[in-house]
């Protein structure tokens, strides 16, 4: 027993030495004092000893437990202390780490939007949102464009399989322009009123660089009393010079829409050769922008308006070719289907 107890001693104050952490330490402490622990069993075997034997281990018995909680005792300050030492031994860096990002920007189609909509706020002009899956009705025969009229063909149109909602073939379609707000607006306010509307249309078109099947038209409809073309001249003027500046020039031709008495193209100087002509507008010096006009008698009927105590005026501009121009981006198909990135060229001039 004597002989256990010393090599217990040797054995367990080597280890205590040796731990690194405070788990270890624990473990030991256990593996002496615990329930199974060696001193513990020490202790029990008591009874089996001569009354010699316990002179001699008794008393060596409490030494050996008492150093040896006391060798514990001291590691477990000392590994603290190391622990303390290492925390303020390490640096922490708190430089901030430069991430690599990428840099996005608003769509420049978003910044357009932002752009129109807020010079057309200013001049009192409410922003108005039409279905794009519309009938017929709104989108051409209310428009003085009746059914099987020839005047259909200028738009190359989506057409929905309507039976399979229950409604007459032929009679639902994507719509093909925003003018289809135009008898919904009639109908829905009192005159005057300034109207606005910002959308997509779509249209069954051949696909290349000048043609997208899906694209944005701005379009104003504007009624209230004694209102004129020069109305619309000065309003595309707000729209163009607020686009691209103040040296824009605008020009209104004739033009044939069926819903507009007297109908116009609205033309904006061409941007590149400041109207001198060059490729970009085939040598005439200015770009049809947009189609404009006096709101026809019949379009106003449509909507519930006197034409003889109201006239109202609209246009609808194509968003995408101003920005075309505005960019010098040389494919619509950019906006919609093409790679976003591409648009990122552009980024410098849409903020
Ligand atoms: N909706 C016509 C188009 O898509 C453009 C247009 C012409 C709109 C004359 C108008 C207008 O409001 O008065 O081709």
């Amino acid at each position: 027993m004597e002989n256990r107890l010393k090599i217990i001693y040797q054995d367990y104050l080597h280890k205590i030495q040796q731990t690194k952490d405070l788990k270890s330490l624990d473990e030991i402490f256990l593996a002496l004092f615990g329930k199974n622990g060696e001193i513990t069993l020490a202790t029990k075997e008591f009874p089996k000893l001569s009354k010699e034997e316990l002179k001699v281990v008794a008393p060596l018995l409490a030494k050996v437990k008492a150093e040896l909680e006391e060798a514990v005792t001291k590691r477990r300050e000392e590994i603290k202390e190391e622990g303390y030492q290492k925390l303020s031994e390490e640096k922490l860096d708190l430089t901030p780490v430069e991430l690599p990002r990428e840099k996005g920007h608003l769509h420049v189609i978003t910044t357009f939007e932002e752009e129109t909509v807020g010079l057309f706020q200013k001049l009192g002009f409410q922003r108005y949102d039409a279905p794009q899956i519309d009938s017929d009705d709104f989108n051409f025969s209310l428009l003085n464009i009746p059914e099987d009229h020839p005047a259909r063909d200028l738009w190359d149109t989506l057409y929905l399989d309507s039976e399979r909602f229950g409604i007459e073939p032929g009679k639902l379609l994507l719509r093909t322009h925003t003018s289809n707000s135009q008898v919904r607006i009639m109908r829905e306010h009192q005159p005057p009123f300034r109207m606005m509307v910002l959308g997509r249309c779509f249209r069954y078109e051949n696909l290349d660089a000048r043609h997208e099947h899906t694209f944005e038209q701005f379009e104003i409809v504007y009624v209230d009393k004694g209102l004129s073309m020069a109305n619309l001249q000065y309003l595309s003027e707000h729209l163009l010079k607020g686009i691209f500046g103040e040296e824009m020039k605008v020009r209104m031709t004739p033009g044939y829409y069926p819903f507009v008495e007297p109908g116009a193209g609205v033309d904006g100087l061409c941007i590149f050769c400041k109207g001198k002509g060059c490729k970009v507008c085939g040598g005439v010096g200015w770009l049809e922008l947009a189609g404009a006009g006096m709101i026809h008698p019949t379009v106003l009927k449509n909507g519930g308006i006197d034409p003889k105590i109201y006239s109202g005026i609209a246009w609808g501009f194509g968003p995408f070719r101003m920005l075309m121009l505005k960019y010098g981006i040389n494919d619509i198909r950019t906006f919609l289907s093409g790679n976003l990135k591409e648009l990122l060229k552009y980024e410098g001039e849409s903020k």
